[in-house]
């Protein structure tokens, strides 16, 4: 070993020795994990200590201010085994890389040992460790990927769902389809390309680092190899935890701020009105589970751009830079939908944005998890390709998604400038408990 891999490997070890939260002398480190990942005992440590039980980060596009306190950093880890899944009520992390898989094989028993392996090999990356352990063999490729090596868990989570399409006749699985799982229908005005669209299984990874996020997503497109594809992906990002605005809503490409009126993810009762399906519910291995929604929505960037501000906060309903509702004064005010303006007009007008998403009572509401993308030049028209990839979570896309897009479709003002090009709809499984797996309850 030369003298700069010496160092490195010192430097390395030492890195393993901190303690994980940076601060707790009694914490555990890295190294203490990959000892215990090695004896399959992760989701045991964490449930112990309590790594990761305090959830905290940046807000999302698409979640209330309140939940920004970003003080814990990239060693945070969110823990993988728990009765729901990560990565819904989870404060949202700075970027996702999104993937929607499709099956190659005809047999059951090859997807349950899929979600067998991915579930261990989330489970790790999740904590910061690699895929397949730290012994690799010289003759053979290694295990993990190795992008990921040395970078802190930046509070991954990886949240797995299945979409309509498994419960064809491929698997036998037709009788256990979900009636909430029925296909979304086909809303006015969409554009929805096959590329962008489907697919059997949805993985959305979200992570403070890309890198990290990128690697746990190629690592388990590896261990799907000769069972499973890649159908279609996409990254997305908001700003970042370091760009001085944690506490405030993000704003989206179109430069409002996105998220204000989402409910709050840390009022538990709401979250199981309007997100976790209820035990009351079937199928029962959807129980704590949600139903999520994902619309690739293009805008028409160049076009915004020429609008003037008060047409921009007429589409919307919102004050641009404070984020009120038009007619109010402060970004949480609620909407004065009867307020009239100076001309006796709908200060909020019957095409904004926010009156016609608002739901109509509580059973309409969802929990928007959105982030930004963008993906290059559109070769066609050589503008960018960039807008929102639009994810939301609910109990029953059928009474939430669904009518709110519906009203969206054909009134809002917003239509100018958007146009949503891809479309998918997963079950996403109750969490998995430590020694079982994820989707156990609908493969066993
Ligand atoms: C590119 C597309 C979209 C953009 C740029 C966008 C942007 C916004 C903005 C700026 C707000 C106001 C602030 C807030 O409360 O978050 C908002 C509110 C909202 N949006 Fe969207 N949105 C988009 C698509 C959608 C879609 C497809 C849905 C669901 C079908 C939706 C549902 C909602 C809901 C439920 C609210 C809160 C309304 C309220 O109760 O005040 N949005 N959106």
């Amino acid at each position: 070993m030369d003298e700069a891999n010496k160092q490195a490997t010192e430097k390395s070890r030492e890195e393993d020795e901190k303690p994980l939260d940076g601060q707790d002398p009694s914490s555990i480190s890295r190294r203490d994990l990959l000892k215990l990942a090695g004896a399959g005992g992760i989701g045991l440590l964490l449930g112990s200590v309590g790594v990761g039980s305090v959830w905290a980060g940046t807000a999302k596009l698409g979640a209330p201010a309140a939940s920004t306190a970003s003080n814990a950093g990239p060693k945070q880890v969110i823990p993988f085994y728990d009765t729901h899944q990560a990565g819904i009520v989870t404060p949202a992390q700075d970027f996702i890389c999104f993937a929607a898989f499709d099956l190659t094989t005809v047999k059951l028993s090859e997807v349950r040992d899929l979600f067998r392996r991915w579930t261990e090999a989330a489970a790790k990356m999740t904590a910061g460790q690699p895929v397949g352990g730290e012994d690799d063999q010289p003759s053979l490729p290694p295990a993990d990927t190795g992008e990921a090596a040395g970078l802190h868990p930046c509070r991954t989570t990886i949240t797995f769902g299945v979409g309509p399409s498994l419960f064809d006749s491929r698997f036998g699985l037709g009788a256990k389809r979900p009636e909430a799982l029925a296909d979304l229908p086909r809303f006015g005005g969409d554009s929805l390309r096959p590329e962008w669209c489907g697919g059997d299984i949805g993985v959305q990874v979200c992570a403070d680092d890309l890198q990290v996020a990128f690697h746990a997503l190629r690592n388990l497109t590896r261990l799907a190899r000769g069972v499973a594809v890649l159908r279609w992906t996409q990254e997305g990002f908001q700003r970042t935890g370091g760009s001085g605005s944690a506490g405030e809503t993000p704003r989206n490409l179109m430069g409002f701020k996105d998220g204000t009126a989402n409910p709050d993810i840390h009022d538990k009762q709401a979250m199981n009105d309007i997100v976790w399906v209820q035990p009351s519910e079937q199928p029962a291995w959807m129980s704590g589970g949600s139903y999520m929604v994902v619309r690739r929505i293009r805008m028409r960037i160049e076009v915004w751009d020429r609008s003037t501000l008060s047409d921009q906060e007429a589409t919307f309903g919102r004050y641009r830079s404070s984020g009120a509702p038009l007619g109010a004064k402060n970004e949480f005010d609620p909407l004065a939908l009867d307020a009239k303006d100076e001309a006796g007009q709908p200060a909020i007008p019957l095409t904004a944005h926010v009156r016609l998403a608002h739901g109509e009572g509580p059973s309409e509401k969802i929990l928007r998890r959105s982030y930004s993308y963008s993906s290059g030049i559109d070769r066609q028209t050589g503008q960018l390709d960039a807008g929102l990839l639009f994810i939301c979570y609910q109990r029953d896309p059928r009474a939430q998604f669904v009518p709110i897009q519906q009203r969206l479709a054909k009134r809002d003002k917003l239509n100018e400038y958007i146009v949503h090009v891809g479309s998918a709809l997963f079950a996403c499984f109750p969490g998995a408990r430590q020694g079982g797996y994820i989707g156990e309850g609908l493969f066993e």
